[in-house]
C-alpha cells in the first residue's frame, strides 16, 4: 500500500484532541480537510493578488484574472476536457445539476419527455430532476438498485429502449454504497440513443482519475470542498456543442456580449453561465488543491483507499450485527463503508464514536430513497480519504466492537 501518513502533517486540523482522543476523521465524504498548501494558497492570494476578474487593467486584476483562467484550464486537463472552455465554474455538485435542470431541461424538455435517473442518486441528483419535471410535464424514471448495491443494467437498457427518454443522469461513485458505476458504458449506451446525459462525480473526482472524455458524458459536476479545495466551488464540465445549445442562466455582470435597454446579447460558454462576481479565491484555492492532489498522484492516492476500504471491509465481518451496504469485497468501491448495527440508531452510534474521538457521519446521507430500498433508516458512514491510515481503521472496528458492548 503506499505509504501517505506523511501527508498527515500537510493537515494542520488532524493534530487536535477530540473528548481527549486524537481525533480520527472519518467524514470526508461529507467534507475533506484542506492542507496547509492551500490554506497558504488563499492566504497568499489575499495578501498580494485580491481584485476582481476579467474587468480591470490594473496590476492587481491582472494578476487575479491570470490565476483564475489558469485554473480553469488546469481543470479542464485534471477532468480530461476538450477545452477551458468546457469548465464552467459554480458553488458546488449541487448548483451544476440546478444549472442543468434549469437550462438544459426547460429548452429541451417537452411534456411526455423522460428522464431516466437512478434509485441511489444524491438529493441533489434527484430534486433538481423532479423539479424540471414538473416545470416541463416530463417524467422521472428510476433505475432499481440490486441488492448488491448495484445497478440493475438490464432494467438501465430497457428503459433507454423505451423511447421518449432525453436525459440521463446517475452517480459516478455512490456517497451511499460506495459502488462505481460503469459510467462509460451507460453514456455509450445513452450517446447511442441520443440521449444527454449527465454524471455525478462528486465521490469520485479526486479519488480515482476521471477523464470526462473516456466517460463520454454530456455534463459532470463535482465538488471543490470533497478535494482539498474550499467550500463554495465546484464544476460543472458542459461538453461544448451541448453547451453552445443552451441559453444563460443568471444574467447579470460578465455573462453579456451587449446590452441596451431593449435587449441583451450573451458571450459564449462559459462567461455565459457565469454572471456576476466568481468565488475567485474558492478557484485559486481549487487550484492549489489540484496541484496537491496531482503531486501526489491520482493513481497513488486511488490505490491508498482502495487498501484501506478493503481491509477495512474485512475487519467489519467481525463486529456482531454489522450490516454493511453496498458492494461486498474485493468489488472495488470507493473508499467508505456505510453500515448498521442491530443494536444501536445510526444517530446513537456517531454519538458514541464521538465520545471515543472519531468523526463519522450517521443518517440517510441524503439518499432517502436508498434507505427506503434497503429498510433502513440510516447507516453510519466511515470515509477515507488521502490522510486516513490503517491505524485508524483499526480503532474503528474496535470502537465499534465496544459500541456493541456498551449498547447491548
Ligand atoms: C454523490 C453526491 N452528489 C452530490 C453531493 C452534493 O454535493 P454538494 O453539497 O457539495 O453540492 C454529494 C455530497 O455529499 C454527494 O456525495
Amino acid at each position: 500500500m503506499p505509504d501517505l501518513s506523511h501527508r498527515r502533517a500537510d493537515f494542520p486540523i488532524l493534530h487536535q484532541q477530540v473528548g481527549g482522543h486524537p481525533l480520527i476523521y472519518l467524514d470526508s465524504a461529507a467534507s475533506s480537510q484542506k492542507p496547509r498548501q492551500v490554506i497558504d494558497a488563499l492566504v497568499r492570494y489575499y495578501e498580494r493578488d485580491n481584485a476582481n476578474v476579467h474587468r480591470g487593467l490594473h496590476e492587481l486584476s491582472n494578476r487575479a484574472t491570470e490565476q483564475f483562467e489558469a485554473v480553469r484550464a488546469k481543470v479542464a486537463r485534471f477532468i480530461g476536457a476538450a477545452s477551458a472552455d468546457e469548465v464552467i465554474f459554480t458553488r458546488g455538485t449541487t448548483e451544476g445539476v440546478n444549472l442543468v435542470a434549469q437550462v438544459w431541461a426547460s429548452h429541451f424538455l417537452r411534456p411526455g419527455d423522460v428522464i431516466v435517473s437512478t434509485g441511489m442518486e444524491h438529493h441533489s441528483n434527484l430534486v433538481p430532476w423532479q423539479l424540471a419535471a414538473e416545470r416541463c410535464g416530463a417524467v422521472v424514471k428510476y433505475v432499481p438498485v440490486l441488492e448488491d448495491g448495484t445497478l440493475d443494467l438490464a432494467a438501465l437498457r430497457a428503459l433507454l429502449e423505451e423511447g421518449s427518454v432525453k436525459l440521463l443522469t446517475c452517480v459516478h461513485v455512490s456517497n451511499s454504497l460506495g459502488t462505481i458505476n460503469p459510467v462509460a458504458q451507460i453514456c455509450a449506451w445513452a450517446r447511442a440513443l441520443g440521449i444527454t446525459t449527465l454524471v455525478d462525480g462528486a465521490q469520485a473526482v479526486g479519488h480515482m482519475p476521471v477523464d470526462v472524455q473516456a466517460i463520454g458524458c454530456d455534463f459532470y459536476v463535482f465538488s471543490g470542498h470533497k478535494i482539498c479545495a474550499p467550500t463554495g466551488i465546484g464544476v460543472l464540465y458542459g461538453r461544448a456543442e451541448v453547451l453552445a445549445n443552451m441559453p444563460p442562466w443568471h444574467g447579470g455582470g460578465e455573462m453579456i456580449d451587449s446590452v441596451t435597454l431593449e435587449g441583451s446579447t450573451y458571450k459564449q460558454a462559459p462567461a455565459r453561465f457565469e454572471a456576476g462576481t466568481p468565488d475567485i479565491a474558492g478557484v485559486i484555492g481549487l487550484g492549489a488543491a489540484i496541484d496537491y492532489l496531482e503531486g501526489i498522484g491520482i493513481e497513488v492516492i486511488h490505490a491508498h483507499g482502495q487498501e484501506l476500504i478493503q481491509a477495512t471491509l474485512q475487519k467489519l465481518q467481525t463486529v456482531p450485527g454489522l450490516r454493511v451496504l453496498g458492494p461486498p469485497p474485493p468489488v472495488q468501491r470507493g473508499s467508505l463503508a456505510a453500515f448498521s448495527l442491530a443494536c444501536a440508531h445510526p444517530h446513537d452510534l456517531v454519538e458514541y464514536a464521538n465520545t471515543k474521538g472519531l468523526a463519522l457521519r450517521g443518517g440517510h446521507h441524503c439518499t432517502q430513497p436508498l434507505m427506503r430500498r434497503f429498510g433502513v433508516v440510516g447507516t453510519s458512514r466511515a470515509s477515507f480519504y488521502l490522510y486516513n491510515t490503517h491505524a485508524e481503521a483499526d480503532r474503528l472496528v474496535e470502537v465499534l466492537h465496544q459500541a456493541v458492548k456498551f449498547f447491548s
